[in-house]
């Protein structure tokens, strides 16, 4: 099926559009309007542009329902300042709560129950619960449209980051699996990111993988081994040769007992690299799927 998007009414396009590019993450943003009410909304519009210098931008998008535009939108036209706090596990329900369209001035911190922290250099205040804030100057406002879906993106410099201490090791080095972000997807999905999904995929930056098209025929073509496989076969600075000082008790026994079989062999060894790379062990699924010739 393929959807054009100029056929879709503006909130079939959102449905479709927040399924497809998902998951994102949660920019719960704490702004103030000239007289210095506060308001905290959440945007999963959101992401990191640039590092230096350090841009993240998010969009308030004018309301589907009768295109009026956001109170945070309106609040940093007047105080061209934000904290952005990361969104995790523990605070995603009373996130959720604060994105209740509460009347102009009705001060989300309260209604939501979080704690409202001063901030360093800017005016609206953190949330405490967050573990990860930043403080933000915001340089650009960019309308996307005047109909209602409409996004305005708020353009923000990164003055300061906020990391709770809990999230690093003895090195100041991030714990990723400490931190339990959430994002949205479709409709109401969120998902959260913890030990039981991440993973890690190895790139080494300073030397290039051979390429797909570089694998011999018969790995290249296999009914058994998927994308991904292949994936991490390619990504070797030059192709394996045997290693006579190889040695693995399975491979040994796939060759003695398909001796007679080569096609049958093949799966078999194909099936056993498969096992090693999904442990991540690409040098040994080499020599399984380059030995036994
Ligand atoms: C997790 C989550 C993400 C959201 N992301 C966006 C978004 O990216 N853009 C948007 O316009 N509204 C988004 N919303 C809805 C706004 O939070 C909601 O309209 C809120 O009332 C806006 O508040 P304000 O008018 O006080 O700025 C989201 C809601 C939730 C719960």
């Amino acid at each position: 099926m393929i959807f054009i998007l100029n056929d879709l009414t503006p909130v079939e396009a959102q449905y479709y559009l927040q399924h497809a590019i998902a998951p994102r993450p949660i920019c719960f943003a704490s702004t103030i309007d000239k007289v210095g009410n506060v308001n905290l909304s959440p945007f999963s519009f959101f992401n990191l542009f640039s590092a230096n210098p350090p841009i993240v931008i998010f969009s308030p998008g004018r309301r589907l329902r009768d295109n009026t535009i956001k109170h945070t939108l309106e609040n940093v036209k007047e105080v061209p300042e934000v904290v952005i706090n990361i969104v995790t596990q523990d605070m995603v329900q009373q996130t959720s709560l604060a994105s209740c369209e509460y009347a102009k001035g009705v001060n989300e911190f309260i209604k939501a129950g979080f704690t409202p922290e001063r901030a360093t250099i800017v005016s609206p205040p953190m949330v405490k619960e967050s573990k990860i804030k930043l403080e933000c100057k915001v340089i650009e406002i960019k309308s996307l449209g005047n109909d209602a879906g409409a996004g305005n993106l708020i353009i923000c410099e990164v003055l300061k980051l906020h990391m709770d201490d809990s999230l690093l090791d003895e090195n100041k080095k991030i714990d990723q699996r400490k931190i339990n972000h959430v994002a949205r997807l479709g409709a109401d999905w969120y998902c959260v990111v913890n030990e039981t999904n991440l993973f890690t995929v190895p790139k080494p930056i300073s030397e290039l993988g051979i390429g797909v098209e570089s694998l011999p025929e018969n790995i290249r073509n296999s009914k058994i081994l998927s994308g991904n496989d292949l994936g991490q076969l390619a990504n070797v600075s030059e192709m394996p040769i045997v290693d006579a000082t190889f040695s693995d008790v399975r491979l040994k026994e796939i060759i003695q007992y398909y001796s007679m079989s080569p096609d049958e062999m093949e799966k078999e060894l194909h099936h056993y690299a498969k096992q090693l790379l999904s442990k991540g062990c690409v040098r040994e699924a080499w020599q399984i799927l380059i030995s036994a010739y």
